[in-house]
């Protein structure tokens, strides 16, 4: 009886670890199952403003929008980064263009370039995996401002090119071809005045993805409803992808917008007034579809990888590092005290930088 179940159970193991090794070998963004999925027919999990951190390197700021850094966001299955980049009028080289939450006095993440360079390393060292950057061009750098920080980088190397710079792709192709094809890295900038034969990469965001309003400061006031690019409705997005932003703003002294952290355990959860799985939900009755991209403060509360899983019918995920779920604290991590009168002195240090700029007209 026992020598049988043994004999049956070692004639399994060749199966056993087939299987297993064919799975890790071939899972795209930590799922076989997503392999020959098209890009836009999954949903990938964004890390908004994913270089802002509100962690030790910036004392805890409340301008940051995650806890965790950009490597960290991807090691746990964030799929697409969001970055606000911003001319710094200082300087000529690659220090010009920088990632800055809103001014680069308010919270100033560094060099575009390193933070590509971070990036790259990633993929570098997860080669299965497909990557996308979002880049908010807050002043308008053209395709051959940002074109060669993806060279410097290194970057550019993985970036794919659409068949065409103004037109929507009817299909786009599989994780599985972009990988075997070396293409595993789309970047979308917001936006894009003129696309450019030198780095055809650079895609125009509003060409091909819509997004649903992102200025939103309460649990029930979430919309489904096109805002960017204009003109478009629920029922004719001209096909493009859909990016649903969920993330909640506080205002707080002197109007500054803030990420609202007091309430991202609901907003990121399954359930709940408000929460990521509800939305999804909601917005993909509105679509028959669920949302290709969904963009979340504080990625590993909630956690909201889980809703994100659910969309994409992913049950067990592979090659992930897990983060807690807990948002850490200032006060915690440090040993000291009033967190909050440090993040009213840096908004009135900003108040102030700001004023004295608009005294002597800078
Ligand atoms: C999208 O994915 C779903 C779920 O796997 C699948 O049933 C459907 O055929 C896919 N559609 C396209 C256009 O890839
Ligand atoms: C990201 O954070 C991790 C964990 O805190 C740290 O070990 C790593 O050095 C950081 N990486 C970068 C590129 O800052
Ligand atoms: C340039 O960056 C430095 C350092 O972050 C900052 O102090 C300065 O205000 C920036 N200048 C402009 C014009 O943004
Ligand atoms: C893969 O690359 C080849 C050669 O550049 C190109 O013709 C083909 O369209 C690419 N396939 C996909 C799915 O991007
Ligand atoms: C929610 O939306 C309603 C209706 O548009 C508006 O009156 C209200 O001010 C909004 N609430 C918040 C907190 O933004
Ligand atoms: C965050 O949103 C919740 C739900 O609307 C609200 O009760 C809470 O006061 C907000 N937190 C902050 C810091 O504004
Ligand atoms: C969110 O955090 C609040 C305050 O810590 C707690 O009361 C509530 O139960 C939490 N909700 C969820 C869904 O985790
Ligand atoms: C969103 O989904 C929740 C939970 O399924 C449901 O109660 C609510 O009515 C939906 N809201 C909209 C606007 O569809």
């Amino acid at each position: 009886m026992f020598f049988r179940s043994l004999l049956q159970a070692s004639a399994l193991l060749p199966f056993l670890s087939a299987t297993t090794s064919a799975q890790s070998s071939t899972a795209c963004n930590n799922s076989p199952s997503l392999c020959s999925r098209a890009y836009n027919n999954i949903t990938h999990l964004g890390a908004h403003d994913s270089p802002f951190l509100r962690d030790k390197s910036t004392s805890f700021s409340t301008s940051g929008n995650q806890y965790y850094n950009s490597t960290v966001q991807l090691d746990a299955g964030v799929r697409l980064l969001s970055a606000q980049v911003h001319k710094n009028g200082t300087t000529s080289n690659a220090d010009k263009w920088r990632l800055c939450h809103s001014t680069c006095d308010l919270l100033d993440a560094g060099n575009l370039a390193d933070w590509l360079s971070e990036i790259k390393t990633w993929m570098d060292n997860n080669e299965n995996e497909v990557v996308t950057v979002l880049l908010v061009n807050s002043d308008d750098a053209s395709a051959s401002d940002l074109g060669p920080q993806f060279t410097s980088s290194g970057i550019d190397k993985y970036a794919y090119t659409p068949p065409s710079p103004s037109t929507v792709p009817t299909t786009w192709p599989t994780l599985d071809s972009l990988i075997s094809n070396g293409t595993r890295l789309m970047a979308f900038v917001a936006s894009l005045s003129e696309p450019s034969a030198q780095y055809p990469y650079l895609m125009d965001e509003f060409t091909f993805i819509f997004e649903n309003d992102f200025e939103n400061e309460s649990p029930t006031n979430y919309s489904c409803t096109p805002d960017r690019p204009r003109g478009l409705t629920t029922s004719s997005t001209g096909g493009r992808m859909f990016f649903m932003n969920h993330f909640l703003y506080s205002t707080q002294l002197f109007g500054i917008q803030q990420p609202n952290d007091t309430y991202v355990n609901v907003t990121n959860a399954e359930t709940g007034l408000g929460s990521l799985g509800t939305r999804i939900d909601n917005c993909t009755s509105v679509y028959s579809k669920a949302p290709t991209f969904v963009l979340v403060d504080f990625f590993n509360v909630g956690p909201a990888m889980a809703s994100v899983d659910r969309a994409n019918g992913v049950s067990r995920a592979v090659g992930r590092k897990s983060v807690t779920t807990a948002q850490p604290s200032e006060a915690e991590q440090n040993g000291d005290a009033s967190p909050a009168m440090r993040r009213d002195g840096s908004i009135i240090a900003v108040v102030v930088a700001v004023m004295v700029a608009i005294a002597f007209g800078l």
